[in-house]
This record gives structure tokens, sequence and C-alpha cells, in this order.
């Protein structure tokens, strides 16, 4: 898996196997193009988790050049085939209406979008309260052991909302401290350090939720 930073603080995910590769979002297309030639990948698919500019911006760029499909995340969710490999496409409305995260149960990966960013979630848009609490309630049922790679690097400003909801979570500290020495190893952990370290996974009502993300809104 190679993690891509574009524009200005998103990633996007080409998942690699055997020279074929598919594209998780599809931010900008130059970058993608760059990486594709450089690690001398041949894309299948791109698949894209909502319909934000910052996620589909290259996308019929990318189309257009190498001649390859892309799944808009308003298709039916399911479970697929690709690389060789199984897909399951999970609807997670809440930050937008039509949102989906896919997961990669033999690669213990999830590309939960603008759902679950690491260290956080994303900001209500047009979606509610409730959708955005029972979607990332259905990501924390997921292996512990999944490592989640959602839409941007806000590490740092989600772990300093963190410190400041439970200032004793050493936790917390101690992912800022690793992302001073190695940011990728501090933003892209597994289901288990999230818990530990998102406050959005650690409340339990929708309530809770809900106040806690209108902090955020205005942290
Ligand atoms: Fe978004």
């Amino acid at each position: 898996m190679l993690a891509v930073s574009v524009l200005y603080d998103n990633f996007i995910y080409l998942v690699c196997r055997d020279g074929q590769a598919v594209l998780i979002d599809a931010g900008e297309a130059k970058p993608i193009f760059q990486t594709l030639e450089k690690e001398e990948l041949e894309l299948l698919n791109v698949l894209i988790t909502h319909n934000h500019h910052d996620h589909i911006g290259g996308c019929r760029e990318i189309q257009d050049r190498l001649g390859v499909q892309s799944t808009s995340p308003g298709v039916e969710a399911g479970d697929f085939e690709v690389l060789g490999t199984s897909c399951r496409s999970v609807p997670t409305p809440g930050h937008t209406a039509v949102h989906k995260v896919y997961y990669f149960p033999e690669l213990t990966m999830l590309f939960a979008g603008d759902t679950l960013i690491n260290g956080a979630c994303g900001r209500i848009l047009d979606g509610t309260p409730e959708q955005l609490f029972s979607s990332l309630q259905r990501i924390k049922q997921l292996p512990d052991e999944t490592r989640i790679l959602g839409g941007h690097d806000y590490l740092i400003d989600n772990m300093e909302f963190a410190r400041m909801v439970e200032p004793e979570n050493a936790d917390v500290q101690a992912r800022i401290d690793c992302y001073q020495a190695d940011p990728a190893s501090a933003i892209f952990v597994t289901l288990a350090e999230e818990k530990k370290t998102n406050p959005f996974l650690r409340v339990d009502t929708v309530q809770e939720f809900a106040e806690l993300r209108l902090k955020k809104d205005r942290f």
C-alpha cells in the first residue's frame, strides 16, 4: 500500500499487488501518474469514498488517460474481488449523505475517507450526527488490528483537540510525540490505537458524540 500526499493535506492510496493497483480517491491526477510510472504499476480501478472535490478532482483525468473505471460511492454496498483479494464497501453516511469506506479484510486495512479521519472524524456537512455516530460504531466493530487509512493529515490538530478533551490520556501525548519523530507511523495506526486516542470513538451515546463534534467545529 502506498499513501500519496496530494493537494494541501489529503491522502490518497494505492493498494498494490503483483504490478497492479487500485486507487482509493483521486483528489489530484499528476502525483498518481508519477507514482504509477515510478513503481511500474498498472491501475485497475478507482474507488471513491465521497464526492468532495478534494477526493475526486483528478478522477476524470485519470480515467481518460488510463482508460480505467471508477466506482462511485453511490453504487450499492457489498463485497467484491479486486487484486485477488476481497474488498467490502460499507455505507458510512454522516460527513456527507453518501459516503463509503472500503475494507480489505485479508489486508487488514480500512480506507476510511472523511468518515474516520485519523485521530478524529469528518465534519457533519450534509449528513446528521446520528448517521455519523452509527457509521463510526460500524467501523468500531471491525477487528482491532485493522489499519485505519483516513483521507487527511489533520493529526496534530486532532490530537490537540483530544488532549483538551482528555488531558490525562497518556496515549494521546504519546501519539503526538510519535508524530514528531515519524509522522506516518503516528497517523496510520490500527483501530485498537484509534480507540485509545480518538475521542470520537470514545463516546457511548449519540448525544455525547454530537456535543463533541460541535466542540471540535469550534476548536
Ligand atoms: Fe470531504
